[in-house]
C-alpha cells in the first residue's frame, strides 16, 4: 500500500512539470508527453496494487486482525488530510473508511466502531466538499453527509460524562471530545436552510460548554481545551462562510459576529499559540464578514475592507502554506463577488435569502479594478503555485468562482476559464484549443461546400443567407468549441490526476461534464449562447447514444454546429497522445474511416465526404501535424512568463 500512495504522489508530480525549470517550449512539450507515458505505466501498477492487495481484504468476509486494520486506516489517512487540506485521493480513502465503518458495525466492538467513525467523519466530509463543486447543489452530497452523520450519531452518543466515563482509554474519550465540535463540518454546503444553521450552532454551543464541565474535564485530564475551545468558536465564525448566511435570524448573525470579535480578542492575547492554529487573517475575515452579515458594517465599508486585506496578505514577506494561500487568494475574492451580488442594505430582520446571478448594481471603477487585480493574482499564482499541493481545495473554491463570475472589461470569463484549464491540465487546455481552430476549419468548408447543413442556425435558411453571414458563423462556432469542455475544470482531478480505475460514481461524474459545462455557460451571460454545445457534444448525431440522456441535438437550435464540433472533438482526442497515456494517437485516415463507420449514427452523414476533399483533407492534416505543436509552445510561454500583464 505504501508503493501505491509512493505512486499517486509521482503520478501528481509528473502531470505538472514545473515549465520554469524546463529548458524550452519543445522540452515542455517532450516532457509532458513522456510524462504521460511514464504516468499511465505507474497507473496500471496502481491499478493492479487496488485489485490484488486492497481490494480482496476489503471484500473478504474474514475477520480482519487489528494489524490489518491498522494499516488500511494509514493507508486511509495518508490518501486524505483534512486538516491541511492537501489530500491526495479523496474518493478512495473515503472507499475504505466506509467499508471499515462496515465491518466495524458487524464486529459490534465499541472502539472499534468508534475509531471507524471518526475516519469515516473526516472522509465523508471531504467528500461533501468534493461533491459540493459536481453537483452545484444539495443533492450530490446527501449520501456522503448521510454517511457522516450516521457515523457522528453514534459518537454523539458518548458526549454526556456517564457515556464519556464508560469509555476505556483517554485516547478514546478524546477523539469523542474532538467529534464534539469537528462533525459539524458535514453541515458545510447546506447553504440555505435555516434549521440545519440553528442545529450547527447549537451542536457547537453544547461543545463548547463541555469545557466547563467538571465531571468531562476530570475524565480527560490532558486534553487541550484551550485548543477546543478556540477551534469551536472557529467553527462558528465559519457557519457564514462565502458571505452566506444561511438563513439565520438576525440575532443569531449577531451572536456569530460576537464570537468573531471575542476569537480575534483570543488570538491577540497570546500569538504565539495561536498562529499555529489558525492565520489571523482567517479570524479577521470572518469578523469583517459577519459585521456585514449583521448590519454592523454597510456593505461599501465591508468591499473596502476586505480590497484592503488583500493587499495586506499579497505584502512580501507573508509566507502561507498551500491551503491559507488558496484560502485568501480565492477566498477574499470570493467574498468579495458575493458581496457585490446583493444590493446595499440588504441585511433585514428577515432572513437572508437575497440571491442574484450577478452583480446587483453597476460596478464602480475602483471595484473593477479591484476585480481585476483578483483575477490576475489568481492565474498567477493560486492555479500555478498551488494546484500541485492543494487541489482539491482549490477546485472547490474555483468552481464557486466560476459560478459567480463577474466579467470585467479586461478578463472575460472564456478568457479565465482557458487560464484555468492551461495551468490545471495543458493537454486539455490544447485539446480545447485545438477544437477551437479543427471546428472553424471543418465549419469554414461545409458554409464553402455543403452550406444549407447549418440551415436554422440564427434565422439563417438559404446558401446566400448563410454566405453573407459566414465570419459570424465562424466565429461563433469557434468561440462555442473553445468553451465545449469547460465542465470538466471543476472534475479535472478525478479526470487526470488519480491514476487509478475509477469507482463508478467517479464514472457518472465525468459524463456529467456536459451539465456542469452547461450550468457554468448559463450563468454567465457573455457565454451563454454557447450552452448547448457544452451540453451536446458527446451526443450521436441521431440522438439515440452518446450523453446526457436528456439533451436532443435535433432540437437544439445549433444542432448543426454540435454535430460539428462533436467530430472536431472526436478528431482531436483521436489523433492525440499526449495527456492520453496509454493509447497512441491514430492517423487522420483512420479517424475520417471511423467517421464513415459512423456516418448518420454518431456522426452527421456529409462529414466524411467533405472531410475527403483534397483541399479540406490537408486543411485538416496541416492543423493536426503543426498547431498542436504551437499550442504546447504557447501554453510553455504562458506559464512561464514573468509579468503578470503578460498573463492575461
Ligand atoms: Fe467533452
Ligand atoms: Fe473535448
Amino acid at each position: 500500500m505504501d508503493e501505491y500512495i509512493r505512486n499517486t504522489r509521482q503520478i501528481r508530480i509528473l502531470s505538472y512539470p514545473d515549465p520554469s525549470k524546463l529548458d524550452g517550449a519543445a522540452e515542455y512539450s517532450r516532457t509532458l508527453r513522456a510524462n504521460f507515458i511514464k504516468i499511465g505505466e505507474i497507473a496500471q501498477i496502481n491499478r493492479a496494487i487496488l485489485s490484488n492487495v486492497l481490494e480482496p481484504v476489503l471484500s473478504s468476509d474474514q475477520a480482519l486482525t487489528p494489524e490489518t486494520i491498522d494499516e488500511l486506516n494509514r493507508f486511509s489517512s495518508s490518501l486524505l488530510d483534512a486538516s491541511s487540506v492537501e489530500s491526495i485521493d479523496i474518493p478512495l480513502s473515503y472507499h475504505v473508511s466506509s467499508r471499515l465503518m462496515k465491518y466495524a458495525v458487524r464486529s459490534g466492538d465499541t472502539a472499534l466502531k468508534l475509531r471507524q467513525a471518526d475516519y469515516l467523519i473526516s472522509g465523508s466530509y471531504s467528500m461533501v466538499n468534493m461533491a459540493k463543486r459536481f453537483g452545484f447543489g444539495q443533492e450530490a452530497c446527501a449520501p456522503f453527509r448521510e454517511q457522516g452523520f450516521m457515523a457522528a450519531d453514534y459518537i454523539r452518543q458518548f458526549c454526556d460524562p456517564d457515556s464519556l466515563a464508560s469509555l476505556e482509554s483517554e485516547e478514546l474519550r478524546e477523539l469523542v471530545l474532538v467529534n464534539s465540535r469537528f462533525s459539524v463540518c458535514l453541515y458545510e454546503g447546506n447553504s440555505e436552510d435555516p434549521v440545519c444553521c440553528q442545529e450547527n450552532i447549537d451542536t457547537l454551543k453544547r461543545s463548547i460548554s463541555m469545557a466547563d464541565n467538571p465531571d468531562i474535564r476530570s475524565l480527560v485530564p490532558d486534553y487541550d481545551w484551550r485548543y477546543h475551545r478556540f477551534r469551536a468558536m472557529e467553527y462558528i465564525a465559519a457557519i457564514s462562510e462565502h458571505n452566506n448566511s444561511r438563513g439565520c435570524t438576525l440575532e443569531s448573525r449577531r451572536y456569530i459576529s460576537d464570537v468573531c470579535d471575542e476569537l480575534l480578542r483570543i488570538w491577540d492575547s497570546d500569538p504565539e499559540y495561536y498562529r499555529n492554529l489558525s492565520p489571523r487573517i482567517y479570524i479577521r475575515l470572518a469578523a469583517m464578514r459577519n459585521a456585514y452579515l449583521c448590519g454592523r458594517t454597510d456593505r461599501d465599508e465591508y468591499l473596502e475592507m476586505l480590497a484592503e486585506l488583500y493587499r495586506e496578505c499579497e505584502d512580501v514577506g507573508q509566507t502561507f502554506i498551500a491551503a491559507e494561500e488558496v484560502f485568501y487568494i480565492i477566498g477574499i475574492p470570493l467574498e468579495y463577488i458575493y458581496a457585490l451580488e446583493r444590493p446595499s442594505g440588504f441585511v433585514t430582520e428577515e432572513n437572508d435569502r437575497v440571491f442574484t446571478s450577478k452583480a446587483a448594481e453597476k460596478l464602480t471603477e475602483e471595484q473593477i479594478r479591484t476585480l481585476t487585480r483578483f483575477y490576475m493574482v489568481i492565474e498567477k499564482r493560486a492555479l500555478y503555485t498551488i494546484g500541485t499541493r492543494s487541489l482539491s481545495y482549490l477546485l472547490e473554491f474555483l468552481s464557486l468562482l466560476l459560478i459567480h463570475f463577474i466579467k470585467v472589461p479586461e478578463v472575460s470569463f472564456k478568457r479565465f476559464c482557458l487560464s484555468a484549464m492551461r495551468v490545471l491540465h495543458p493537454p486539455t487546455y490544447v485539446h480545447t484549443c485545438m477544437v477551437g481552430e479543427l471546428s472553424k476549419c471543418l465549419c469554414h468548408y461545409v458554409i464553402k461546400y455543403d452550406p444549407t447543413r447549418l440551415a436554422g442556425f440564427n434565422g439563417l435558411n438559404t446558401a446566400e443567407e448563410i454566405r453573407s453571414h459566414k465570419d459570424d458563423i465562424l466565429s461563433f462556432t469557434e468561440d462555442a468549441a473553445l468553451c465545449h469542455d469547460f465542465g470538466k475544470i471543476p472534475l479535472i482531478d478525478i479526470i487526470f490526476v488519480y491514476g487509478r480505475n475509477l469507482f463508478d460514481f467517479e464514472f457518472d461524474l465525468i459524463r456529467r461534464h456536459t451539465d456542469i459545462g452547461m450550468t457554468l455557460l448559463e450563468y454567465n451571460s457573455s457565454v451563454s449562447r454557447y450552452r448547448d454545445i457544452a451540453g451536446g457534444h458527446h451526443k450521436w448525431y441521431n440522438d439515440k447514444s452518446g450523453y446526457p440522456f436528456s439533451f436532443s441535438i435535433r432540437e437544439s437550435e445549433i444542432g448543426p454546429l454540435i454535430s460539428i464540433v462533436a467530430c472536431a472533438d472526436c478528431m482531436d482526442a483521436a489523433t492525440d497522445s499526449i495527456g492520453r497515456s496509454y493509447s497512441r494517437g491514430k492517423s487522420l485516415d483512420e479517424y475520417i474511416h471511423e467517421v464513415e463507420d459512423g456516418a448518420g449514427t454518431r456522426y452527421a452523414p456529409y462529414l466524411p465526404d467533405l472531410m475527403k476533399r483534397p483541399e479540406v483533407y490537408e486543411s485538416l492534416r496541416k492543423i493536426l501535424n503543426e498547431r498542436r505543436e504551437d499550442y504546447y509552445r504557447l501554453t510553455y510561454d504562458k506559464l512561464t512568463c514573468r509579468s503578470m500583464s503578460e498573463v492575461l
